[in-house]
């Protein structure tokens, strides 16, 4: 197992000789000792980037290409060895793991084929005058920053369009999940990635580790997926230095079920929204708005779902939803629903924490829930689905947009025309209509108002990797 660090291609020691613990949190046993990255090795992995990437760059689109592929190749050939690894880092069921990796490595196919598809523009000026000429030349370094809920999709999500389109990156995984990356970078280098192109440090000191990657000169873009709080930090300190950046930040879905809903649909895709990868997803749908004439039903139908998920160590047959991360996770969902409950929600199922060891909820649904309450208003990145009812269609639309989150919704109805209207009129960057899942490499992931800045995935999201250049052209 890989527990060092990655520069300029090499695997070495944290500049202190620092480690620190990594936790199963199914078992909260130890399991890796990983170096610590410091600001110095922040700098060093951002020198090293700055060296590799005018020789990528200068690749034929073709060759890129071409490593892409074999990069996308190789992960899925190692799909079994690495869902293992997040299984024991992340705690999420193996099932769910293998699907990551698969989610993981289309990131890289998906951009082996945008790689070659960088297109720029041809016009002539509307006074005649001159041509204009856009193209689209790389960005530079990209430091990359993730979360531990997709130990290796977070990373390849950015990090795959950032290399097709010619540039170097570090990457600071989370301190929770760090194995996985780093057994990614082994295997970017198997499939071909130069030494220096991807740079990989763990760090214990996250805010001194960024200020160091912020303030290196060939630092020009901050790629980050994880709270909305921190990515405020990091948009203020990133424009101390005008860099550019893309935020995956919070979410706060709402999941709107019509009374022509196949309800039975809706309770399937409600347990995909809420429940896919242990719950900790910031697409995760995180307030359920039912009509009241179908409440009663929805809510007991998705109880009875609730109830029969099986909670426990990933790696146990039959198991559909892991631990969460952290104490800390537990104490904070614990305290999101005895707000709800001493406020009026009624617990239709679950309602509590697990017995340990492990930092398990149980798979919970609050029903009455008071619109507006608390829990409607924090992303509760855990097992609980709060049922808020409905009447009329405006005032439900007015609730579901009165949150400065917007990076998902799902609409559950069988008339399309209302769907879609509907869909248009919720303030998000991704809706699924009659389906509990949006993410898909060929589709752009984002959100709007305080969920992000930018796309991921799709062709949008390899130009955010990639700057603007017009030339005014006489000939
Ligand atoms: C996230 O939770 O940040 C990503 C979820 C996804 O890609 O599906």
């Amino acid at each position: 197992m890989q527990s060092s660090l990655l520069i300029g291609g090499e695997w070495r020691d944290g500049s202190t000789g620092e480690r620190f613990d990594v936790e199963n949190p199914a078992t909260e046993e130890v399991i890796a000792s990983v170096a610590a990255g410091t600001p110095a090795d922040a700098v060093a992995a951002c020198g090293a980037a700055a060296e590799a990437q005018a020789g990528w760059a200068a690749t034929a689109p073709r060759e890129r290409a071409e490593i892409l592929r074999r990069s996308w190749q190789t992960l899925v050939e190692h799909t079994d060895e690495l869902a293992r690894l997040i299984t024991l880092e992340h705690g999420k069921p193996l099932a769910d793991a293998r699907g990551e990796v698969a989610y993981a490595a289309e990131f890289f196919r998906w951009n082996s084929e945008e790689a070659v598809r960088i297109h720029g523009s041809l016009a002539t000026a509307p006074s005649g005058a001159n041509r204009i000429i856009v193209h689209h030349p790389p960005v530079g370094v990209v430091v990359i920053v993730t979360p531990w809920n997709f130990p290796a999709a977070m990373i390849t999500r950015k990090l795959a369009p950032a290399l097709a389109a010619g540039n170097a990156a570090v990457i600071k995984p989370p301190r929770e999940t760090p194995l996985t990356a780093l057994r990614i970078g082994e295997l970017l280098h198997q499939a071909g990635v130069p030494a220096g192109v991807v740079n990989i440090v763990p760090t214990l000191t996250s805010g001194d580790w960024f200020d160091a990657a912020v303030d290196h000169p060939a630092t020009r873009m901050i790629s980050f997926t994880g709270s909305t709080d921190v990515g405020i930090t990091l948009l203020k300190r990133a424009a101390d230095r005008v860099l550019k950046t893309v935020m995956e930040l919070g979410g706060n879905a709402p999941f709107i079920v019509f009374d022509d809903a196949d309800l039975e649909a809706a309770v399937q895709g409600a347990m995909v929204a809420k429940m896919r990868h242990s719950a900790e997803t910031c697409t995760a749908a995180n307030r359920f708005l039912v009509h009241d004439k179908v409440a009663a039903e929805f809510t007991s139908l998705l109880a009875a779902a609730m109830g029969n998920v099986r909670i426990g160590s990933g790696f146990d047959d039959g198991v559909t939803c892991g631990p969460m991360i952290n104490a800390k996770a537990v104490a904070s969902i614990t305290e999101l629903v005895g707000g709800a409950t001493d406020r009026g929600a009624t617990v239709a199922v679950g309602g509590g924490v697990a017995d340990g060891p492990g930092h398990f909820y149980l798979p919970t649904v609050l029903g009455n829930v008071v619109p507006g309450d608390e829990i409607t208003r924090h992303e509760i990145f855990g097992p609980v689905a709060p049922v808020v009812t409905f009447d009329d269609t405006d005032a439900m639309i007015e609730m579901a947009n009165d949150t400065e989150m917007g990076l998902t919704a799902y609409v559950y109805t069988q008339d399309l025309r209302r769907g879609l209207a509907v869909s248009e009129r919720i303030q998000a960057g991704m809706v699924g209509l009659n389906r509990g899942a949006v993410s898909d490499p060929a589709a752009p992931f984002g959100g709007m108002k305080q969920s992000g800045l930018g796309r991921e995935g799709a062709s949008e999201g390899i130009y955010e990797f990639c700057e603007t250049q017009y030339i005014a052209a006489d000939w």
